[in-house]
């Protein structure tokens, strides 16, 4: 059994061109096997900042690869060619305002910089897409951030059950009346 499938989309021109190595991509990989204890298995790609290309590559790993959560690392700042969030807004039906207020709320109290990331969250049917910014430091206080709130709206997008090591993040799930 391989698990759940978790898409990890890298945005970075010079990553994609092979001029460094994409560091963002597996540090999202490293976070995701302390936080999961429950089978998953990931798709990843790296991908420039292009909106189509990216919009495209969201497109693939929620309509074809099944992935039942996509999170994507770069691109989400003021710069010209940061268009993340454009690209995600674009393929997603509906928005969840919530983990962008989160994650800047969280960011914004260890570096005034946060402010600059316009990363946003939204489901393409049943795939929840969450951006978080470039910095590995950055992938990990932003992913824990809104993680506690994930395996939820996978069961309401009736998805595979996630589950977590609570020493690491305590997933809530509100009891059922
Ligand atoms: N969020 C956290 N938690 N920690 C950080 O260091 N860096 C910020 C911001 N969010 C940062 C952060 C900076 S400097 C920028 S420009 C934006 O994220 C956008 O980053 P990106 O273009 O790599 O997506």
């Amino acid at each position: 059994m391989s698990g759940a499938r978790i898409g990890i989309l890298t945005v970075s021109d010079r990553a994609s061109r092979g001029e460094y190595e994409d560091e963002s991509g597996p540090a999202i990989r490293t976070l995701l096997d302390e936080v999961l204890v429950s089978p998953w298995a990931p798709v990843a790609r790296v991908v420039p900042d292009e909106q189509g290309e990216i919009a495209g590559a969201l497109r693939r790993m929620a309509d074809d690869d099944g992935c039942c959560l996509v999170v994507t690392t770069g691109g989400t700042g003021p710069a010209v060619r940061d268009v993340t969030p454009e690209a995600t807004h674009e393929v997603c039906d509906k928005i969840l305002d919530g983990f962008g207020e989160q994650m800047r709320a969280i960011s914004l109290a260890k570096v005034p910089t946060a402010i600059l990331s316009r990363q946003i969250a939204g489901l393409r049917g049943r795939t929840l897409i969450v951006n978080l910014p470039g910095r590995p430091r950055a992938i990990r206080e932003c992913l824990l951030a809104v993680f506690p709130a994930i395996p939820y709206c996978i069961d309401l997008l009736e998805g595979p059950r996630l589950d977590t090591d609570p020493q690491v993040v305590e997933a809530f799930r509100p009891k059922k009346k």
